[in-house]
């Protein structure tokens, strides 16, 4: 298997965090990663939102307390949707999608680990990423170094969700 596939099959959604640091070069690729992810039109519609700051994380953290995930992870990014940028919005949600693959991708390659949270529109949430008038909350991706290795959630086989014709 290549790297690419072997990455793909091994990433795992990562919910606890060591305390180490994510370092400013890390976060850089892995956020280039994100913007390198196809969109409809090529209208790139997504926002990213770094949050580091520690009286920033616990805020975020109390608004989104599951499993302690923000709490723990040293750094949270916020994708946004804008929606003036984009053209249509379930090809928006598509791409914006395709950008957070890539950021676990990205991250996974890094020997790090991330859990994408999907949310739906949080006012709260938004004022704290200070998203713009046109800006709405897509998800939270939490990044650390993994404190955990889950097993692989199963995946359902191709002969279930394959069908030639
Ligand atoms: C759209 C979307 C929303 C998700 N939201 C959450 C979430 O809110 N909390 C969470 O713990 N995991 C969330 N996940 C992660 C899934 O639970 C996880 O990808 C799935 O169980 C498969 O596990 P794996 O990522 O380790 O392969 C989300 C994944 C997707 C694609």
């Amino acid at each position: 298997m290549n790297e690419i596939l072997e990455a793909i099959r091994t990433r795992r959604s990562i919910r606890r965090f060591s305390p180490a640091e994510v370092t400013e070069d890390e976060l850089r690729l892995i956020l280039d990663a994100g913007r390198w992810a196809p969109s409809g039109k090529n209208t790139q519609p997504w926002r990213f939102v770094v949050v580091r700051s520690a009286d920033k994380r616990s805020a975020l953290a109390q608004l989104a307390p599951q499993d302690r995930m923000i709490e723990t992870a040293p750094v949270t990014i916020g994708v946004l949707y804008d929606r003036d940028a984009g053209y249509d919005p379930l090809k928006d949600a598509h791409g914006i999608g395709a950008a957070i693959e890539n950021i676990l991708l990205a991250v996974h390659s890094l020997g790090l680990g991330a859990c994408w949270m999907g949310k739906a529109r949080v006012p709260e949430i938004e004022a704290l990423l200070e998203a713009g008038s046109t800006e709405e909350l897509a998800a939270l991706i939490p990044v650390g170094h993994p404190g955990e290795q889950p097993a692989p959630p199963p995946r359902r086989e191709l002969s279930e969700i394959v069908r030639y014709i």
